[in-house]
């Protein structure tokens, strides 16, 4: 679609959408501008005081004008309103192929890591053509993800998960920016995202150095913070068996249920009295200070994928027993 030149160059699937209600809008304004500019200085004009017109008979009321006014309103704001919802969800809802990325957020930096174990600071490299959703959260305060090219923005926020979903339509850089203000160099909070054929990511992927893949990242703190020692097939301890878990309904010592989501993880790892499941003790300590963001994001991902995570007691013997044993 034509690109407006006072704005950021449209490059995703979200940008015409959101432009058009932009637009759309704008035009709107300009109109009632206008029309309302227009008549006042009708009015002004033709009733000034020095001026001889009629003014007898002035009118008390007129319900066929009101009628004309109040219901164009409502239907022109009413249709603004189911418009912009049809788009916001259009461009909102992720589809099940996207490629998860996680994003930490830091004063004044953005963490990107990719699930193959790739690492980057300030940079988001991406295929083209291809859905992206990233999974986000903040260690200190709020920040704001916001890829103008993509006319997509989301709140970074501490302690909860966010996502955002979009898809680049163009190759080429973009910039990203922190759209909430974070402090002192909230201004040089920015980056880029380099959008790439998928060849070209697919090579640039295997070029990145990488020591091991969230999932392996995963069971090692699995192992290492003590979670192998109750939450195994052969565990001694009776806690909530975690295959499968990612997706699943979980039902509470509350008698409600909720889908086991990454929000649901995290919040049972970090504030495990939150919500705890039927038949089961609320035993389980925090680890609230114990686990950074990105080795939860990590936890994340191998519960997800879970290759072994009912093997994960033999998987490394000897920092398993320690652990389990303290
Ligand atoms: Cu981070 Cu502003």
């Amino acid at each position: 679609m034509w690109d407006f030149p006072l704005f950021p160059e449209q490059a995703s699937t979200a940008a015409r959408h959101v432009d058009q209600v932009y637009f759309a809008l704008i035009a709107l304004s300009i109109f009632f501008i206008f029309s309302i500019g227009g008549a006042a200085l009708y009015f002004m004009t033709h009733y000034h005081f020095r001026r001889d017109a009629d003014r007898r008979n002035v009118p008390k009321s007129n319900w066929k004008l009101e009628v004309i006014f109040i219901g164009s309103a409502v239907v022109v704001s009413t249709f603004f309103f189911f418009w912009g919802a049809y788009k916001y969800l259009k461009i909102s809802q992720a589809t099940d192929d996207a490629l998860e990325l996680f994003v930490l957020g830091k004063q004044w930096m953005w963490k990107v890591q990719y699930p193959e174990g790739q690492r980057e600071i300030n940079r988001l490299h991406i295929p083209v053509n291809q859905p992206i959703m990233l999974r986000l959260t903040s260690q200190d305060v709020i920040h704001s993800f916001y890829v103008p090219a993509f006319r997509v923005k989301q709140d970074v926020v501490p302690g909860r998960y966010t996502t955002l979903w979009f898809e680049a339509t163009k190759t080429g850089t973009f910039k990203l920016e922190c759209a909430e203000y974070c402090g002192t160099d909230h201004s040089r909070m920015l980056g880029e995202v380099v959008v790439m054929s998928a060849p070209d990511f697919a090579r640039w992927l295997a070029n990145r150095p990488v020591q091991s893949t969230m999932v392996a990242q995963g069971e090692r703190i699995f192992a290492r913070a003590g979670c192998s020692g109750c939450h195994t097939a052969a565990s001694a301890v009776h806690a909530p068996d975690l295959q499968g878990l990612f997706g699943r309904r979980v039902a509470l010592s509350t008698g409600e249920t909720l889908v086991a989501d990454a929000s649901y993880i995290r919040d049972s790892i970090l504030l495990p009295k939150k919500h705890v499941v039927a038949g089961y003790a609320p035993i389980m300590p925090s680890f609230e200070g114990q686990l950074s963001e990105q080795e939860i994001f990590a936890l994340l991902e191998f519960i997800k994928f879970e290759p072994a995570l009912n093997d994960a007691a033999n998987a490394s013997p000897n920092t398993e027993k320690n652990d389990a044993n303290k």
